[in-house]
């Protein structure tokens, strides 16, 4: 039976997502995490060099939001505490040797399993144009970018087949055409870069940044009704 959830208060205004704040792993990074955003389609509205040394910055994700206060994702050094943090459990689960602890082998699996797995977060776009020429991009980084080689973990999910125009669009596409994964979810298809220069979920090594297109005209989309099975 599904949950009926009331509201506790009467709402007057709209609402929207507002900010994502995520942390690079290393200072000297800052600027490469950075350019590595502006590769994603986020556009740069402030770099703040704090007196420590390491950069802060402000992206939106669309330029309409450049004056607001939402689609913005800021970007700033892991603080130290954090960071100790992570050492700790790193050292005390021997994370990074040949004896890791069995949790952390486990969770490992489930993560390339799935690259929603974990803590994500997913941009919209608009256009698979759009969606195909940044993770073009990104492949061809990852193969040649002196500084980003190897440093990104590229996985594609296709919409669950059936619709003939989609599948049929997506056959001739130079990212989905040998795609066969599958989403949770018709008429739409996702996008996954994982990135160590990012830092996120319990173990703090990587990032997953999710980018999402959904074909227009479709009411049940993989991002309007999850579909399991
Ligand atoms: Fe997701």
């Amino acid at each position: 039976m599904a949950t009926v959830l009331e509201k506790s208060v009467e709402m007057q205004g709209a609402r929207s997502m507002g900010h994502m704040a995520l942390h690079y792993k290393n200072k000297e990074e800052g600027p490469l995490a950075a350019r590595l955003l502006t590769m994603l389609g986020y556009e740069l509205t402030q770099d703040l060099l704090l007196p420590n040394g390491a950069h802060f910055y402000r992206f939106v994700v669309d330029p309409k939001h450049s004056p607001r206060g939402d689609g913005i994702v800021y970007l700033s050094l892991i603080p130290d505490a954090q960071r100790d943090l992570m050492d700790a459990i790193h050292k005390a689960l021997d994370v990074g040797t040949d004896h890791e602890h069995a949790a952390v082998v486990a969770m490992r699996e489930k993560m390339d399993q799935d690259p929603e797995y974990s803590f994500h977060y997913g941009t919209l776009l608009e256009s698979l144009e759009d969606l195909e020429a940044i993770f073009l991009a990104l492949e061809d980084a990852n193969q040649n970018d002196p500084e980003l080689k190897g440093r990104l973990r590229l996985v594609y999910n296709r919409a669950l087949p059936g619709n003939p125009d989609v599948d049929a669009r997506l056959d001739a596409s130079p990212i989905y055409g040998g795609v066969t994964r599958y989403a949770y979810g018709k008429n739409g298809v996702q996008a996954f870069l994982e990135t160590d220069l990012l830092s996120s979920g319990i173990l703090g090594e990587t990032m997953m940044l999710e980018f999402d297109y959904v074909f227009p005209g479709y009411d049940r989309h993989v991002l309007s009704i999850v579909e399991w099975e």
